[in-house]
């Protein structure tokens, strides 16, 4: 695809590389003073967390064990189902551990605060979330995320990890996706 072609597939940029990457070292400061001397272990969320996780963890000053888990919520559409469905667990046991949630994005929250009661029953000595982007105005249930990036109006959006139907998400903004692409 080139970038002619991107650049007709969406109809505006909501965060830059720039502003990432700012907010990341932002809570990544954050982070490293919260967790100090805490056995802290992140846990990526397949695959939109990707992106967010590569920069976030190599910002953190400090060698930090990192797993993932992939589930399934969306299919190839642009609505939440609210069925959750593990399609990747995790390799690691977190009994014990302070698991750190990194997600791309919080919509309906419906996927989140599933994975937060999966996390707590198998004895993680505490569950929080770190997210990326967040639509206030989607929220189908309440989920406590102690570190959110960037607030967005609840639009679709691609890139940096997010994807329509498995693209866009090597984009390096965040972007609205022109309405022609779905409709
Ligand atoms: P919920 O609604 O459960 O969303 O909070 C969970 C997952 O759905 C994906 N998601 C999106 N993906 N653009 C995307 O590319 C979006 O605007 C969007 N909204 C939700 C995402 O993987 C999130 O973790
Ligand atoms: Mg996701």
């Amino acid at each position: 695809m080139r970038a002619a072609d991107i650049q007709s597939d969406i109809t505006e940029v909501l965060v830059t590389e720039e502003q990432i990457r700012a907010k990341l070292e932002e809570i990544a400061a954050r982070v490293a003073s919260d967790y100090d001397g805490k056995d802290l272990v992140l846990v990526g969320v397949l695959k939109g967390a990707v992106m967010v996780m590569a920069d976030f963890s190599r910002a953190l000053p400090f060698a930090v064990p990192m797993d993932w888990m992939a589930v399934s919520s969306y299919g190839a559409g642009t609505r939440s189902s609210g069925v959750v469905q593990i399609r990747k667990d995790l390799d690691t046991d977190i009994h014990d551990k302070h698991v750190l949630i990194v997600e791309d994005i919080i919509d309906s929250g419906l996927t989140l605060s599933w994975l937060l009661e999966n996390f707590a029953s198998r004895g993680a000595a505490s569950v929080e979330v770190f997210a990326l982007l967040r639509k206030p105005d989607a929220a189908k249930v309440h989920v406590e995320s102690r570190y959110v990036g960037f607030e967005i109006p609840n639009e679709f959006v691609i890139g940096y990890g997010l994807d329509y139907a498995e693209k866009y998400r090597n984009l390096r903004d965040v972007a609205v996706l022109a309405p022609h692409v779905y409709a």
